[in-house]
């Protein structure tokens, strides 16, 4: 169940067609959506932001785009095929099926991430839980493989078999010699690209924060295995602040929890709230200076990399009181994981859920394409004279969870002239449209005035959107729906001193400003 914010992001979504779901008309496969016009401009301005900011912007990070089709070996090597499962279900009678864990959280009201499946299905039995749609008993929990597989070619056999990518990871993995030798890069560096992952989810839900395709920000940061605590740059985050969960608070809440569980509901939803309650409560305020003074996160390139993109968070207007960074618990790593820490933010009704993750690999991927192929993953170092296989810390973040975050984080209801209101307070970066320009009434050459404002912004290099449509009211309401900051309107004053005015979609202050001094007056607000 998602909570009245979320549920009204969503119809906003579907009614000024910024994200809807794939082939509507036919019935659809849940998992699967469209952006249009607003929603497409949003996801794309986040993927630019993110670009500029970890690529185009930095020189020690190179970018990639590769095939999203790879052979059954690349996965086999990566260990995807072995361990990339989720807990499956499956009713005896109905043959429905449900991700244990979801289903559990759904029924017991409790918190079950990284729990191991053996303690899933104890928890299945001894709550007896059935199936929710017929009431008949669920099987045995069984691995299912999240990978979507086809075959490439005319002929189907074992060396045909092909996966959709599930991570965009992998590539960057089987392409390190490549790219390190093309772009001379030493020791630390990384490897960035955008792009479409995978995941046959068994029960997508939530839009688009869990579908079944989706578009992954990743960077593979290789760094020497012995320099890992060689992170001069770290200390440019040192005053930055951040909620810390940490993995050994978590496993002293689940001990009491276990107990708690045998209890009966009503109780475990006490206790659930409690559990909540006591969670906020550990959850600590810390400066980065303290996390790495108290070597709380394992090394200073993985802070680093945390602080980086909790910053960035930052700038996109993300709360920072909505924002933490929680560790994985052990059960919870995934199977390349040394370490992992998310960053989660705080939905409503959810609560705390994971917007990004950022891992320690290790050398697990280099080791485990080297081992499989037959290649040389390492890497000649000029300072030592030696080779390397180097670690790797990975920020990991999908642009759709994003993207709906940021519109959940924005969207705030108000009251004007007795009516309900939405209003989307984006950050100017990656509001969808820039500006909109009105006439304020359709006649007396107010609409063709406001026709050469538009065209001078949009020469400019604004995008902005002309309305001229329905009462200033309205428009007015239509462009903060969808998150516009700036809306420039023309009056019958504007044709007597070329100026207009400027309202503001967060205050709805208003400026008048010259013509002439329009554009450079948009480019300060919008610091470009
Ligand atoms: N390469 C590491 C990796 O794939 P992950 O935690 O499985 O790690 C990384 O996924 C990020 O991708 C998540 O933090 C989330 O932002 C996004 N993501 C994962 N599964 C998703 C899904 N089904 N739908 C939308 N976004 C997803």
């Amino acid at each position: 169940m998602v909570s009245d914010s979320v549920e009204e992001v969503i119809n906003l979504c579907a009614r000024r067609g910024l994200v809807f779901q794939n082939s509507e008309a036919y019935g659809v496969f849940a998992g699967f959506f469209d952006y249009g016009h607003y929603g497409a401009l949003l996801k794309r301005r986040v993927e630019n932001a993110f670009w500029k900011r970890f690529v185009e912007s930095r020189e020690d990070v190179i970018a990639l785009e590769s095939a999203i089709l790879n052979p059954a070996s690349v996965w086999k090597a990566s260990g995807h095929l072995n361990s990339f499962n989720d807990p499956l279900v499956e009713c005896v009678k109905c043959k429905t099926r449900f991700r244990a864990d979801h289903l559990i959280e759904q029924e017991l009201k409790i918190n079950v991430d990284g729990v191991s499946h053996a303690r899933l299905q104890e928890l299945l039995n001894e709550h007896k839980l059935a199936c929710p749609k017929c009431k008949s008993a669920l099987s045995e929990i069984k691995s299912f493989n999240l990978m979507f597989k086809t075959s490439v070619g005319a002929v189907a056999d074992e060396t045909s078999t092909a996966f959709l990518r599930p991570e965009t990871a992998q590539a960057m993995f089987v392409n390190f010699k490549t790219l390190q030798l093309a772009s001379r890069k030493q020791l630390p560096f990384g490897i960035a690209q955008v792009g479409r992952g995978f995941r046959n989810e068994i029960s997508p839900r939530n839009f688009i924060f869990r579908a079944r395709e989706f578009t992954m920000m990743e960077i593979e940061f290789f760094v020497h295995p012995e320099k890992l605590d060689d992170c001069p740059q770290l200390e440019n985050h040192f005053n930055l602040k951040a909620n810390v969960l940490t993995a050994e608070e978590q496993e002293k809440t689940k001990t009491q929890e276990k107990t708690k569980l045998r209890e009966k509901t009503a109780r475990e939803k006490q206790e659930k709230e409690k559990r909540e309650k006591q969670e906020t409560e550990k959850m600590e305020q810390k400066t980065f200076k303290e996390l790495v003074e108290e070597k709380t996160i394992g090394t200073k390139w993985h802070a680093y990399w945390l602080a980086e993109f909790l910053s960035w968070f930052h700038e996109l207007g993300l709360k920072p009181e909505k924002l933490r960074l929680r560790q994985h618990v052990k059960d919870e790593l995934s199977h390349y994981s040394r370490e992992t820490w998310d960053v989660e933010y705080d939905y409503p009704q959810w609560g705390w859920k994971e917007l990004m993750g950022v891992a320690n690999r290790g050398d697990y991927d280099l080791n485990a394409h080297s081992k499989h192929s037959g290649k040389d993953f390492t890497i000649f170092e000029e300072e030592t004279k030696k080779r390397v296989t180097p670690h790797v810390i990975e920020p990991s973040l999908g642009s759709d969870r994003l993207v709906f975050t940021l519109l959940i984080n924005a969207f705030e209801k108000k009251i004007e002239g007795g009516q309900a209101k939405n209003i989307l307070k984006l950050a100017p970066l990656i509001a969808p449209i820039q500006a909109s320009v009105f006439p304020l009434v359709n006649k007396d050459g107010l609409p063709e005035k406001a026709r050469e404002v538009f065209e001078t912004l949009r020469e400019a290099g604004f995008v902005v959107e002309y309305d001229e449509k329905g009462s200033i009211g309205k428009r007015y309401a239509r462009a903060d729906e969808i998150g516009t900051p700036f809306a420039v309107t023309i009056d019958y004053d504007s044709l007597e001193k070329n100026d207009v005015t400027i309202r503001f979609r967060d205050s709805s202050a208003q400026e008048r400003v010259d013509i002439e001094k329009l554009a450079e007056f948009l480019k300060k607000e919008f610091q470009c």
